[in-house]
């Protein structure tokens, strides 16, 4: 159901990569309740043309552009206010990848330029694209921004080796830039800290599989969905969440806050 709370706002969605990532669920959201915007990925990844279906089906017009250049952001910010006839409401960074977990590496060997890689790629462009926006007053008075994370921000998964150290760096950007694009033009900046979710960035950290189950099986309402998350996207860029800014948001049906379930302690073999 549909309730309109983004009825003409205009956003800038990245990351859809294909119907599993999280931005396209959100970019779908976004269409029902009545926005437009632009969809952004990295040229590399238009190679794959699922992004084509996603424009076809919202009525978007697609810029690539890769979030750790500064010229391209500019050319995205710049050009998404020209085709969407004026400044942009919500943006939403839903981009993450790291060379070391797809190479496997273990978090006491790293490759440093994986790692620098790694940072630009999933914290620095959040960085980036912030201070494009700033600096070419793109956004409204009370627009909102938003990135995802994860809870290896805050505690520790050995298998998230680096993406941990880079997700603290990222929900940190938030609450920095968020300090100061609020006090200058009302705008907010929150990280949306998600369930794990099987896409192609969930699904290429080891053992994923596994852990996904023990995360649902603790989380008192169970792992929160790509679609589940899209929703709570759309009320954060909606005006109902207007004084949110500068928070980092658990988005984990309960995880965060559950020490340990029934359910686990019950396939231990433990009785309560
Ligand atoms: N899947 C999970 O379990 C999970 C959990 C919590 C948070 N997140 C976060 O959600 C976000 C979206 O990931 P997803 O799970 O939907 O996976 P996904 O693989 O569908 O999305 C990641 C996106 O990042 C894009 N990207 C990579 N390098 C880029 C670059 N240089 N410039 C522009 N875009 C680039 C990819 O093309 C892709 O579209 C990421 O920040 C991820 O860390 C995912």
């Amino acid at each position: 159901m549909a309730y309109n709370l983004l009825k003409g706002k205009r956003g800038i969605i990245s990351g859809a990569l294909d119907e599993n990532s999280i931005a396209w669920k959100v970019a779908e959201k976004a269409h029902e309740e009545g926005a437009t915007f632009v969809l952004t990925n990295a040229p590399i990844a238009m190679r794959m043309g699922e992004i084509n279906k996603l424009a076809e089906k919202t009525g978007s017009q697609i810029i690539p552009a890769d979030a750790t250049s500064v010229d391209d952001l500019t050319k995205l910010f710049t050009e998404s206010q020209e085709i969407l006839g004026g400044k942009i409401d919500f943006v939403l960074h839903s981009i993450g990848m790291s060379l070391n977990i797809r190479k496997k590496l273990p978090y006491t060997d790293l490759n440093y330029e994986f790692y620098q890689k790694g940072l630009d790629v999933s914290a620095l462009s959040f960085h980036k694209m912030l201070a494009v926006a700033h600096k070419l007053d793109a956004i409204n008075e009370w627009g909102s921004v938003v990135a995802l994370t994860y809870m290896a921000a805050q505690r520790t998964y050995p298998f998230y080796t680096d993406m941990a150290d880079i997700k603290a760096m990222l929900e940190s950007i938030a609450r920095s830039f968020g300090y100061h694009y609020g006090t200058q033009k009302k705008v907010r900046i929150n990280t949306v800290s998600q369930s794990p979710t099987k896409t192609t960035a969930g699904n290429g950290i080891k053992g994923f599989g596994d852990f996904f189950d023990y995360a649902d099986a603790i989380a008192p309402l169970g792992n929160a969905s790509a679609e589940d998350c899209a929703n709570y996207c759309i009320t954060l860029f909606s005006d109902l969440t207007k004084m949110v800014t500068m928070q980092n948001l658990f988005h984990d049906g309960g995880y965060s806050t559950t020490g340990v379930s029934m359910e686990v302690l019950n396939k231990m073999g433990i009785e309560g």
